[in-house]
């Protein structure tokens, strides 16, 4: 029977499963790993099922016991992981794709709506002195704006398709032209600069990549129309924050929705008291269901990778 260590815990059901078929070395407080850690708990196992959380950098991944043939890690992100000296190291590692777009659209559009109709001072008005009066909190309004995606892929579409179903009209940059099928009535754009010239909403929905490192920065975002609002669902990594928060202060940007952001969990302080910025804990597969996908899906890959030598989510 294969060693394998899990990282984090995972649903219930998926440890189970992940003990049917391996020996698994389990993390039953839940305690983030340090990198000595990880190197020493995986020394004597074949394979690590990994969360977002652990940061497999070359400095970890050259330190791996050479037993590891494996990183499963329980996302479709895997910026946290460096392919390159894993591939030199001969270690597959693999991504949870398809069962979390769902998940993750829908969190998209919760932080872009919570930025335009200002929910975050809302609730603080709420909690503190109820009011109301005909022109308190305006908000603005997804139906009949223009909503710009950077990046069409699996989640960038399922973005797509709820916002049409707001009367939102769709504009994309991608790193190429989608098939009609696909793109259904979006219009692309072969620059990211045409991008944003009509995003009056955007959301972010790349992966992070070094070309697409702080993407949104201080030129890029004197593109946008005044007042845009942004949401990111994807990674941190695509926004550089203190361009973004002079923008979000000076009213170029009207308001910022984050899942996800830069060095979590080590938010930029400002997010956090700008009135203008909502922010969510990196929720977007978060309900039972697909993060018990997201675990099956974790161990299959691993139990295919042993069995046949290869894994179809293999990402290196
Ligand atoms: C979540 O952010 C993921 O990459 O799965």
């Amino acid at each position: 029977m294969k060693k394998i260590l899990i990282t984090r815990r995972l649903i219930q059901s998926s440890e189970e499963y992940a003990s049917n078929i391996f020996n698994v070395k389990l993390n039953k407080e839940d305690r983030l790993l340090t990198k000595d850690e990880l190197i020493s708990k995986s020394s004597d196992c074949d394979g690590i099922l990994s969360s977002l959380t652990e940061k497999f950098d070359s400095d970890v991944i050259l330190k791996l016991s050479n037993k590891v043939k494996i990183i499963s890690n329980f996302a479709v992100g895997f910026g946290n992981i460096d392919l390159d000296e894993a591939k030199k190291k001969n270690i597959v590692v693999t991504n949870t794709p398809d069962v979390l777009t769902d998940a993750t659209a829908e969190i998209a559009i919760l932080v872009l709506l919570c930025a335009a109709r200002r929910a975050k001072e809302g609730m603080e008005w709420t909690k503190k002195n109820w009011k109301w009066s005909a022109d308190f909190l305006m908000g603005k309004q997804l139906t009949g704006s223009r909503l710009g995606i950077l990046g069409m892929g699996r989640i960038g579409r399922a973005v797509a398709d709820r916002a049409r179903s707001f009367g939102m009209r769709i504009h994309y940059y991608n790193r190429s032209r989608l098939d009609k099928n696909l793109e259904k009535d979006a219009i692309y754009h072969k620059s990211l600069e045409s991008l944003l010239s009509v995003s009056d909403f955007f959301s972010i929905n790349c992966p992070a990549t070094k070309e697409t490192r702080h993407i949104i920065n201080n030129k890029t975002i004197k593109h946008f129309p005044d007042g845009a609002i942004i949401s990111n669902s994807a990674r941190g990594d695509m926004i550089d924050d203190d361009a973004m928060v002079e923008a979000l202060k000076n009213g170029k940007i009207f308001s910022l929705g984050l899942d996800v952001y830069n060095g979590e969990p080590n938010i930029h302080p400002e997010y956090l008291t700008l009135p203008n910025v909502f922010v969510l804990p990196h929720l977007g597969s978060a309900t039972t269901k697909t993060r018990t996908a997201m675990g099956d899906l974790a161990i299959k890959n691993i139990e295919e990778f042993f069995k046949t030598g290869k894994c179809k989510n293999k990402v290196n």
